[in-house]
């Protein structure tokens, strides 16, 4: 959580700290601030609010000046205040430093400056950086980062400047992401390339434990004990425009018109109709791993649990192995054990989640193989893991997760081909109609698109229920678990997600004309148990929605309203219950007025335990 950005060039950087900071504010979203070296001063201005906020202010306060950083903040340490916004400054004020990640040790260490005589004027643990580099600082701001980050206990993405060298910004990197623009004459060092675009696709990538410093006529890295590192510049191919919303009244409605695209995109090159196979040569799994693996652990958070159930169900039926899916937050609180062939896939669109990657360290020594299945290839999960499962997605920059959701199961959706084809559980014949399905599926989900203004004047009438129910069974239960997320996430309602044969054991007590039940009711294995679930909260006197076939005329005559979705092969149809949810759930928010990319307490992406 938390963005940092710094440019150092030969002109005004002012306007580009603030595009940057604009394009990771899905970061976190609660205060934000620059630090600008103009004339051998550090210019500093922050504010309590967003970017925008940050932008007001600086039309009545303006600095400009050709080097400096930028933050944006998700409060961990200290409440959201103009007081605790980055940049900090030493007692002197002739340092700045901005900071994502967590200190863990800071509680000792701010004692111990106290002690030596540092003022501190903030409730935030990122203060005691910049108190440190001013103990340590001799003339070189490099030198004084390496001592200070040799003090440091936790996650740390940092970039500084120091008014005696105002022509570079020193950055440092233990945990988050650090990425470094390589421009024309200027340099740039951001938590995410999606701030980058706009400049440069040149792009390198800070390892843990390594120490940028950025001047305007380039970069130059070392590792924390100063041995130099030659850093591979990569050519990005996401272009610019991607991280645009496209006449889209938010980015999440414009992400989630996207789906389709996303799924061709994912399937493209790696299936044959005429073989009947699925190739997945681009993630550099070896077959031999899934023909060696007993078991499958699929490791994540939030959405991309729900994402990974859907797998656990794809793989149970398609490659006839165990699968488990686990919190990843739990995983590495538990004594988890597994042998040794077991594969291990981390599911994460960001591929920075801080329980993820912990939980994924945890148990690599103990697996046949760990394979990342991110939007992220360049990202810490990826390059950690012994193959990459690229999802696919694009940029998504609403903070609810909604296209990455769908690649995720798209990918999972080849995967589970190509293991139960590895494992010869289903052969070639069997396969080619599943591809063939799967091929048709971005149209059919461009049918349940089209009918988006049915799903928002439910939505609007529905705006004074207070609580939903939502359930589904077997592939579509984590659809459930999904559709409840979304609402909560972004429309503030309260909203359960349940498997349908567990609601007479708890929730049907909940049941009144105060709770709406939304079902998921395709006909497949469970349609029947699903009707029934239905009656039994019609006959309670509750409210019913259901997503259904187009021609289910007994879903019609149980559900006060029904969203279609065309007819699809069981396995595949959460590519399209998902997206009356997704699509309620926006309509909901945004009837609403409220900030439907940047909801409350939320950030995009979790980098902190
Ligand atoms: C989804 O809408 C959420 N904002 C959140 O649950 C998210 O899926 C979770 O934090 C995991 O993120 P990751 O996929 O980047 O690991």
């Amino acid at each position: 959580m938390c963005g940092i950005i710094g440019c150092a060039a030969s002109r005004d950087i002012v306007p580009d700290l603030l595009e940057g900071l604009r394009r990771l504010e899905y970061r976190g979203y609660d205060s934000a601030g620059i630090a600008v070296l103009n004339g051998g001063r550090i210019e500093r201005r922050r504010v309590k609010g967003k970017i925008r906020d940050l932008e007001d202010h600086l039309r009545s306060s303006s600095v400009a000046g050709p080097c400096g950083i930028g933050h944006t903040r998700w409060a961990t340490h200290g409440r959201p205040s103009e007081d605790n916004a980055h940049p900090h400054t030493d007692c002197t004020g002739t340092l700045a430093l901005v900071h994502n990640g967590i200190i863990e040790n800071y509680w000792a260490l701010k004692e111990r400056l106290r002690a030596e005589g540092h003022v501190f004027r903030t409730e935030t643990d990122t203060e005691v950086i910049v108190h440190l580099l001013e103990n340590h600082y001799n003339g070189s701001l490099e030198e004084a980062v390496r001592r200070t980050v040799a003090e440091l206990e936790g996650s740390f993405a940092v970039a500084c400047v120091s008014h005696r060298e105002p022509d570079r910004i020193v950055a440092a990197r233990n945990g988050p992401p650090v990425v470094i623009g390589h421009g024309s004459g200027e340099s740039f060092v951001s938590s995410d390339i999606t701030a980058l675009l706009q400049h440069t696709r040149r792009v390198s990538y800070l390892a843990d434990r390594e120490i940028a410093v950025l001047t305007s006529s380039g970069v130059r890295c070392t590792t924390f004990a100063g041995e130099p590192v030659e850093k591979p510049v990569e050519v990005l191919t996401w272009e610019a425009e991607m991280i645009e919303k496209k006449g889209f009244a938010h980015f999440m409605a414009k992400e989630i018109f996207e789906q389709p695209d996303v799924v061709r995109d994912s399937l493209k090159s790696r299936l044959s109709l005429e073989s009947g196979r699925v190739f997945l040569g681009d993630a550099g799994i070896d077959p031999k791993i899934f023909r060696d693996s007993k078991r499958v652990v699929l490791v994540a958070c939030g959405t991309s649990y729900h994402a990974g159930l859907v797998g656990k169900y794809l793989l149970e039926t398609l490659g006839r192995v165990p699968v488990d899916v686990e919190y990843a937050s739990e995983l590495r609180a538990r004594d988890f054990t597994m042998d040794r062939g077991t594969l291990v896939l981390g599911i994460s669109q960001s591929g920075e989640t801080a329980d993820t990657l912990a939980a994924l360290r945890a148990v690599r020594d103990q697996a046949r193989a760990v394979v990342a299945v991110t939007n992220s290839v360049n990202s810490t999960m990826a390059r950690e893991a012994d193959g990459v499962l690229n999802t696919h997605s694009g940029p998504e920059i609403g903070v609810a997760a909604t296209k990455t959701f769908v690649g995720q199961m798209a990918a999972l959706s080849l995967f589970a081909l190509a293991f139960a084809q590895a494992k010869k559980t289903i052969g070639p014949e069997a396969v080619r109609p599943l591809i063939e399905e799967l091929q048709r599926v971005p149209h059919k989900m461009e049918t349940v698109l089209a009918r988006a203004a049915d799903i928002e004047r439910v939505a609007r009438n529905f705006l004074s229920c207070e609580h939903y129910l939502f359930l589904g069974r077997w592939i579509n239960f984590p659809i459930a678990l999904e559709g409840a997320l979304k609402l909560k996430e972004i429309s503030y309602t309260h909203a359960e997600g349940y498997a349908g044969g567990e609601m007479k054991h708890g929730p049907i007590a909940l049941i009144d004309e105060g709770m709406t039940t939304l079902a998921l009711v395709p006909r497949d294995r469970v349609y029947e148990k699903m009707l029934g679930n239905i009656s039994e909260v019609q006959a309670r006197g509750g409210r019913v929605l259901a997503v259904a076939f187009e021609n289910d005329a007994k879903a019609r005559n149980v559900a006060e309203e029904v969203f279609p979705i065309p007819e699809v092969h069981q396995l595949f149809s959460p590519f399209l219950t998902v997206l009356p949810l997704q699509l309620f759930a926006y309509y909901a928010a945004a009837a609403k007025g409220l900030d439907v990319d940047q909801p409350r307490n939320l950030a995009k992406s979790v980098t902190v335990e």
